[in-house]
């Protein structure tokens, strides 16, 4: 047994060896091969044009080290062969507003297909993650850079970068690759997304497949820390981050820019509800923003405002607006049966649905609203919590993930806004918020539009610079 281990494992070095050093030699001819002197940034992003929050990110980041840079030069490695270089600026200022300053000089990778997942039916995160070391072989032959930065989470082109590129190296990361809780799905044997019915029921097919998601765990704990700075979106990230890397205290948590000038206009001072409910103004509304998912809870909110209700003076006051997404026949369905809930509450004059409603209806209802309500719990972030701070919607959130950690302050001190988690705690802080004062309301709005700021393009920049300028050099030649 020992020996045919010990055979594969030679055979595998004989092999591997020889490449690995053939490649570092490529690269190093490349690099010497470059006449100016400028330094190299190289940001991973296969999927750049994709106009997703991800790319927002991308764009932000590269912005900022070119204004505070200028003897750098960014290149972007991406995958999507078929736009040009114009074409991809093009539609990043169109998406996202931002144009860049000087140049920026795309390396197109033919690869790309080798990172998607529908050709790994089973083993998908290793083939994932050994498809991106193949594309990052392609991306270093193709143009070797002095920084890389990966900002898509393949990890696995760190130690590639670092070790064959001579890289300094940073990452951003928006969602660990494998994760405590994916680990422990596996474990409790329960059928869920990354664990099929087959595996389990069966007591092997269990273990076999823990001890996979231990091993890749491990490996992407080892290609993690080769990143000389990290960076994650959120709290949440950065506590998963640091477990399954075992990082003690160096990641840096930057939060992604989010785009809420239009809702940092709207007037602190409510507006009369005349305008979104018709004869029925001169109503408090409570407002709920969330597509029609289950994990939303809109449940939860429908009963917390009925018992809220009964122990309020005016029920008739107050009016509950339920608006979101509603995309598929899941979303419709679940419309229905909170429209069966609303007629068993006895709320039907109370609570209205409003589905795919359009941007500037949005800014509307929320210039109306007085409390903005979230019931999602361990939700990863929530953009529409940090929506209704910016509009001066007093923010009546679920207390946990990144609603707790994140977002929302409640202290009496410096409060931003209202955290709760079942029908009591809610339908309590509802009475709360509207026995407040105008002062103490004035004064959460306030500190919570302020607070907003941390999520603004310059807090971004800011701390982006302050967690990769110290790698903005090359490794000195005698190190
Ligand atoms: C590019 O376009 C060709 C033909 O239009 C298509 O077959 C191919 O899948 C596209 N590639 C990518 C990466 O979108
Ligand atoms: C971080 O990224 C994840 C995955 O894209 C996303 O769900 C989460 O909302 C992001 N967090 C922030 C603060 O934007
Ligand atoms: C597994 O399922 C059980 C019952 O459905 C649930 O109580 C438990 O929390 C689940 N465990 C995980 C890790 O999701
Ligand atoms: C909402 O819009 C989606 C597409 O964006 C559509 O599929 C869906 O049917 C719409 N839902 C309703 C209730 O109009
Ligand atoms: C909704 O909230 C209630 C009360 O906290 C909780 O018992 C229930 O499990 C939640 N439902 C979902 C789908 O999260």
């Amino acid at each position: 047994m020992l020996w045919i281990l010990s055979t594969i494992l030679a055979v595998l070095i004989c092999t591997f060896l020889p490449c690995l050093v053939c490649l570092k030699i490529l690269v190093l001819n490349k690099k010497w091969k470059r006449k100016k002197k400028e330094l190299i940034v190289g940001f991973f992003h296969p999927y750049c044009n994709a106009g997703g929050g991800g790319e927002r990110v991308l764009w932000c980041a590269v912005r900022s080290i070119q204004e505070s840079h200028p003897n750098v030069k960014c290149i972007v490695y991406t995958g999507d062969i078929n736009a040009s270089a114009s074409q991809i600026l093009e539609k990043a200022s169109s998406t996202f507003g931002i144009t860049s300053q000087r140049d920026i000089e795309f390396v197109f990778l033919t690869r790309r297909n080798w990172v998607e997942a529908k050709w790994y039916p089973v083993l998908t995160l290793l083939g994932q993650s050994m498809g991106s070391v193949w594309l990052g072989v392609e991306a270093l032959l193709s143009y070797p850079p002095d920084v890389f930065i990966d900002t898509m989470g393949y990890a696995f082109t760190l130690p590639l970068f670092k070790y064959i590129g001579g890289c300094r190296t940073a990452c951003y990361v928006h969602y660990p690759t494998i994760s405590t809780d994916m680990l422990s799905v596996v474990e409790c044997q329960n059928d869920s997304f990354n664990n099929r019915k087959l595996i389990a029921q069966s007591k092997v097919l269990t273990k076999c497949k823990l001890l996979y998601y231990k091993v890749f765990a491990y490996m992407y704990g080892l290609a993690g820390r080769c990143s000389e700075v990290v960076m994650v979106n959120s709290s949440w990230t950065l506590n998963h981050i640091n477990k399954i890397w075992r990082l003690e205290s160096s990641t840096f948590k930057v939060f992604p820019p989010c785009d809420i000038s239009g809702f940092l206009e709207i007037p602190l001072q409510r507006k009369a509800s005349t305008e979104v409910l018709g004869d029925a103004g001169g109503k408090h509304v409570i407002l709920s923003i969330a597509q029609f998912r289950p994990e939303k809870n809109h449940s939860l909110q429908l009963k917390s405002f009925h018992r809220f209700l009964a122990s309020c003076e005016e029920p008739s006051n107050y009016k509950l607006l339920m608006v979101g997404g509603c995309r598929n026949e899941g979303d419709k369905s679940r419309v229905a049966e909170l429209k069966s809930l609303i007629s068993d509450l006895n709320l039907n004059k109370k609570v209205e649905i409003r589905t795919n409603i359009s941007y500037d209806e949005l800014k509307v209802l929320l210039s109306v609203a007085e409390v903005g309500i979230h019931t999602m719990s361990n939700e990863h972030f929530g953009i529409g919590v940090v929506e209704f701070q910016a509009a001066g919607v007093v923010a009546l959130a679920h207390n946990s993930g990144g609603p707790k950690m994140d977002i929302v302050a409640d202290t009496n001190d410096r409060r931003t806004g209202f955290l709760a988690h079942d029908i009591d705690t809610y339908s309590e802080a509802l009475l709360q918020i509207f026995s407040l004062t105008h002062e103490k309301r004035a004064q959460i709005v306030n500190s919570a539009r302020t607070a907003c700021g941390r999520f603004s393009e310059q807090e971004f920049k800011s701390d982006f610079l302050a967690a990769v300028s110290p790698i903005l050099t090359p490794h000195r030649k005698h190190e």
